[in-house]
């Protein structure tokens, strides 16, 4: 028998690994269930950073209304959504297409916006019969393995987030519709704090993403080894989950606690998802963390 979370009582959660990510059955999010069953996804989502609920019936409509009660739509300058759904983008990869996934190498969706979006949500319309995973990173596990030296070290840095390249990795997938005016993503760099405190519970993490350049004040040749080292460290296999998918899968995560890849080993086969994505936070420094050691 797989084991079952106890404190979450209304749906059942099925931890995937020790440190981040969950499936969750139980619970149809179309028929509007309860409030104290929602509540109950929506506190998974935050202990456990990435959850796949299955056996979802979700098109762009149902998928919109479920995401809504989540909260606002982030935005989303770079891709041109679904006919009727200003928040919904469909993600297609047909069995020919060779080179990269769409959301190939470790990223955090959007990490150049003021406010990154909170939550995204990946649902699974078609889905290879083997391969296509996703696989996360947890951002708050990487700070608190750092040494307490690294700590003060990295503890007043602001990490400059750059849309360069942005539109050109995105225009490159063959179905991905790109919209026209999201060149001027290429302009965009935004600060963000590389050590910031999660909202919900207080907890420091490092905000690093796949378009952190630099750090203000710092070359890149400079940076390049601090941003290496953390993402290295995020990456460590105790840091991460990876989520299968089966068709009617809908994956959470909380983007801004995470990085996430998609995995490229289905070719061969479609893949079709449906994303969007809740408003997020603009990220807050932590506030300073008391060491616990001498450093
Ligand atoms: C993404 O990066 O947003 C997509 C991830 C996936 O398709 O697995």
């Amino acid at each position: 028998m797989m084991y079952r979370d106890p404190k979450f009582q209304r749906v059942e959660v099925r931890p995937a690994t020790g440190a981040i990510g969950a499936e969750i059955v139980g619970v149809d999010l179309a028929a509007r269930p309860d409030d104290a069953t929602f509540e109950e996804v929506r506190r998974a989502l935050h202990v456990y950073k990435a959850v796949s609920v299955r056996d979802q019936k979700l098109d762009a409509q149902s998928l919109h209304e479920v995401a809504r009660r989540f909260g606002p739509f982030s935005g989303n300058p770079v891709h041109i959504p679904v006919e009727g759904f200003d928040d919904i983008v469909r993600f297609v990869r047909e069995p020919d297409e060779t080179g990269k996934v769409i959301g190939e190498d470790f990223h955090m969706d959007l990490a150049w916006m003021e406010k990154p979006p909170g939550i995204t949500m990946l649902y699974g319309e078609v889905i290879p019969p083997v391969g296509g995973d996703t696989m996360f990173a947890s951002l708050e596990h990487a700070y608190n393995y750092l040494s307490d030296g690294m700590k003060a070290l990295i503890a007043d840095l602001v990490g400059v987030h750059c849309g360069k390249g942005v539109f050109a990795n995105n225009a490159a997938h063959k179905h991905l519709g790109v919209r026209t005016d999201a060149t001027k993503v290429d302009d965009i760099e935004t600060e963000h704090p590389l050590v910031c405190e999660n909202p919900y519970t207080g907890r420091p993490y490092v905000f690093v993403s796949g378009v952190l350049r630099r750090f203000k004040g710092m070359t890149e040749a400079e940076s390049k080894p601090i941003i290496d080292h953390l993402i290295g460290v995020a990456t460590r296999p105790e840091f991460t989950c990876r989520l299968r998918w089966e068709q009617g899968t809908l994956t959470m995560w909380d983007n801004p606690r995470l990085l996430h890849t998609a995995i490229n080993d289905y070719s061969g086969y479609r893949r079709i998802t449906y994303r969007t994505t809740v408003e997020g936070a603009v990220p807050r420094a932590a506030k300073a963390v008391p060491m616990s050691r001498a450093a």
